[in-house]
């Protein structure tokens, strides 16, 4: 008889260990500091969450049937949560990605296979989204246009995940909620189904704090095109990280919790300690993006 475990990678997205960041969390005696370790998902990324679940239902509904190419703008992690689920389920992928993203991702994403239009770094991630759009105006029956943006269980896939996971994980001591604002997906649907668990959690969310920021996957919301899931009402507080800001934290993960992370990981680690400052006993619970393996050929290690 075959006792061998069927397990594929699409089984791995989601459950990511919940880590007690007890180091960093000396500073603020009384309150516990948490992070979700998202760089354990199979594509390295908190983005293989949304992916898998606006792949799973697209392919239900027939919007992603055979012949069609699965098209998105993204500043890099989306797409390789599209490339590598896209070689699994056997449908191709075109990603329209700024130029600039880093040399690592465009590898990754061409070792899948990715069809790759690269679009004006000064444009960022909103010139990517204008290419996808107008690609996809072009040719719309060869493309299902996947549409992280707009597309809702980007944030389900966080709201039926990630939200339960934390749960469960702080066993609902949970009081506090602290992350950024790329697609907004990650906000958005942990925040909806943490407040149906306990609707005194405080939900903050955090961006940039100017229009250019070096925070690989974070938004900002002024002067960005703004996401249709993006709902500013929903967060108690918004709060601003400036890029020297995160730079600190990632050098301050790496070398007082073992942690090598990624500039937004840095950004939420000192947002949530901006928070942690504030109260005198809580459980705040934050979620690291990726690893800094993404970005090692980037300047900024220099300077750190
Ligand atoms: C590194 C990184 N951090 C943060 C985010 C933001 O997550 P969300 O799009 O769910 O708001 C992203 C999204 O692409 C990302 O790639």
């Amino acid at each position: 008889m075959d006792r061998t475990p069927s397990v594929s990678a699409l089984d791995l997205v989601g459950n990511t260990p919940l880590l007690h960041l007890r180091n960093l969390g000396r500073e603020t005696p009384g309150v516990e500091l948490y992070a979700k370790a998202e760089w354990f998902n199979p594509g390295g990324s908190v983005k293989d969450r949304a992916a898998l679940s606006m792949v799973l239902e697209a392919e239900r509904t027939g919007e992603l049937a055979p012949g069609k190419t699965l098209l998105d703008a993204t500043s890099g992690n989306t797409g390789i949560a599209y490339a590598w689920i896209g070689a699994a389920r056997g449908f191709p992928v075109k990603i329209c990605l700024p130029q600039n993203a880093s040399r690592e991702r465009q590898r990754i994403l061409r070792a899948h296979g990715v069809d790759l239009v690269l679009t004006s770094p000064m444009e960022q991630t909103d010139g990517a989204i204008r290419e996808a759009r107008r690609l996809y105006a072009e040719d719309p029956d060869r493309y299902y246009y996947c549409d992280q943006y707009s597309n809702a269980n980007n944030w389900k896939a966080h709201y039926h995940g990630t939200a339960a996971e934390i749960w469960e994980q702080t066993a609902g001591r949970i009081t506090h909620w602290v992350a950024g604002l790329g697609t907004s997906g990650t906000f958005m649907g942990t925040t909806r189904r943490l407040r149906e668990f306990n609707s005194r959690i405080r939900c903050i969310s955090f961006q940039p704090d100017f229009a250019f920021p070096g925070i690989e996957g974070l938004k900002h919301m002024g002067t960005a095109i703004v996401p249709p899931i993006y709902d500013p009402q929903l967060a108690d507080e918004d709060r601003a990280v400036s890029d020297d800001q995160a730079l600190e934290m990632v050098r301050r993960l790496a070398r007082e919790e073992g942690l090598l992370v990624g500039p937004s990981s840095g950004a939420a680690m000192a947002c949530t300690l901006s928070v942690a400052r504030e109260l005198k006993e809580g459980v705040v619970v934050t979620l690291f993006p990726d690893s800094g393996r993404n970005y090692l050929s980037e300047r900024f290690w220099d300077e750190l």
